[in-house]
């Protein structure tokens, strides 16, 4: 695996790979690299000639009291990964060398951040739009996979690619989830035993909503909320923040539920704040 901290050198290396005819694709990450990253490098080393990575702990889409310096840094444990992984190319750059300090020029999310995550954590997405647009400036034409499992940032980038044109695929990458449900994420080692064991309570949440979408067909969104509430409700260590059946372009809650929904909960457990999504498709009458 090629490691480089140095932006014009990762620019090189993807330009090279380009010109030998081998298709770029690009992960970026924040590092702590879980299992949903394994499967993410998997997937594109499967589905292109080139493999690249970014590890880079974001200073900018972290508000203030949020866990920007206690974010887990493990930059050897996630070579062996991203290498064993399959990736080629791990671009690491130092913060000075992604942006000076106060940035400058940056990039708003726009409306779509005004929802959800975006209300309960301001510049958020300011902050990742920023980042992605110059992680995608560097490594220029490629497939770039995001997580479904941060849903509003997946379709917050998709809409910054189509609006800045940016010559890049963006490619979902389906949530990993541990045997009892939760969600892979590097956020899951700030929980105690205890509050790991409660922590699936959010997928069944979604589950419960999910349910009374396709199995019992229920369309009105409120009560789909409500069967999330009961099963969110009922777990004393979960802070529930939201739980909510939205459009999955507009991210806007729905009233009526005619068509594919998103599911979408937050909260907090102990230390640490969790989100979760799926998707809902009402059945044919
Ligand atoms: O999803 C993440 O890990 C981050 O938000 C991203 C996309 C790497 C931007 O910092």
């Amino acid at each position: 695996v090629i490691v480089t901290e140095e932006p014009e050198h990762f620019r090189r290396l993807m330009d090279d790979a380009r010109s030998s005819g081998r298709a770029v694709g690009f992960h970026p990450t924040m590092g702590a690299l879980h299992g949903g990253h394994r499967a993410n490098i998997r997937q594109m080393a499967a589905e292109c000639g080139t493999v690249a990575i970014s590890i880079f702990v974001n200073p900018l889409q972290f508000g203030p009291g949020e866990d920007f310096s206690s974010y887990p840094r493990q930059l050897d444990a996630d070579l062996a990964t991203a290498e064993q992984a399959g990736a080629e190319v791990v671009f690491v750059p130092a913060p000075d060398a992604m942006f000076p300090s106060p940035p400058l020029v940056t990039v708003r999310a726009g409306a779509l951040a005004d929802h959800w995550e975006g209300r309960r954590r301001p510049g958020h997405f300011d902050g990742v739009a920023t980042v992605v647009t110059k992680l995608l400036a560097l490594a220029g034409p490629c497939h770039a996979y995001f997580g479904e499992k941060d849903y509003q940032q997946l379709v917050i980038v998709r809409r910054l690619v189509t609006d800045l044109s940016l010559p890049v695929v963006v490619v979902a990458c389906p949530t990993v989830r541990e045997t009892d449900g939760l969600a892979m994420s590097s956020r899951n080692r700030y929980l105690s035993e205890a509050e790991r064991a409660a922590s699936p309570v959010l997928y069944w949440s979604l589950l419960a909503g999910k349910r009374a979408i396709e199995e019992k067909r229920v369309t009105d969104a409120a009560r789909v909320e409500e069967e999330m509430l009961a099963v969110a409700g009922a777990e004393p260590l979960l802070q529930l923040e939201y739980a909510a059946a939205v459009d999955p372009a507009t991210l806007a809650q729905l009233s009526t539920v005619d068509g594919t929904a998103r599911l979408m909960v937050a909260g907090r457990v102990g230390g640490a704040r969790l989100i979760d999504n799926v998707s809902a498709e009402p059945q044919e009458a």
